[in-house]
């Protein structure tokens, strides 16, 4: 992800703080720490109506997160049945679940990143160049998640490509790790963030 442009080019003295605060994995789950946007005046459920389109969107992200992880608890069950080391790395059907499960993580980088940085670079500055301060921390906080999520999808495709080239218990075991780590975080970052720009979206007119 390139740091979008508009906040390259912000010198608001609460941002500079923001900045400084380095942001780890866990610290999107802390509820506490997310920036709630104030109520726009003259915002009308007809803009909030609109502003849903954002969650219809992370729907579809769900869905093929939901189908990543059914994938997954089918290698898992395929590991038990099968039993040990050796008798694993011969079983075909493991191996072609295996590598399914890593096709389906590959897609997922490429969608996830897609999504966010069509956000950084058609939603993102909009809502900061028109709404106020409190709205302007919402987006500074969600740039961050992005750079999370970011290093995450960065972390996936590694474990991805190790499975591809190497199909077998360990290098699943690490694609598992990181995968089930980065739902947790995407959902929880879409949760917010769809909750939050709900009415900004509508009310900006933004194009998304
Ligand atoms: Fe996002
Ligand atoms: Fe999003």
């Amino acid at each position: 992800m390139s740091n979008p442009s508009f906040l390259a080019e912000l010198s608001d003295q609460f941002w500079k703080t923001f900045e400084a605060q380095p942001m780890n994995v866990f610290d999107i789950f802390d509820e506490n720490t997310r920036p709630k946007a104030p109520p726009i005046p003259g915002a009308t459920p007809a803009h909030r109506a609109a502003g849903k389109k954002l969650a219809m969107i992370h729907g579809m992200h769900l869905s093929a997160l939901d189908e990543t992880q059914a994938m997954m608890e089918r290698v898992v069950a395929g590991e038990h049945q099968v039993g040990d080391l050796a008798e694993q790395i011969n079983s075909m059907k493991l191996m072609g679940n295996y590598r399914q499960f890593g096709n389906l993580c590959g897609r997922e980088c490429q969608f996830l990143d897609f999504h966010h940085t069509s956000e950084d670079n058609e939603i993102f500055p909009v809502i900061y160049a028109n709404g106020g301060e409190g709205l302007k921390r919402v987006i500074a906080r969600l740039v961050k998640e992005h750079s999370v999520v970011h290093e995450l999808l960065e972390r996936l495709a590694t474990n991805v490509s190790d499975l591809l080239a190497q199909p077998g218990p360990g290098t699943f075991a690490r694609t598992q790790e990181t995968f089930t780590l980065l739902s947790r975080v995407v959902r929880s970052h879409f949760d917010y963030e769809q909750t939050e720009l709900e009415e900004a979206l509508g009310f900006y007119a933004v194009p998304f």
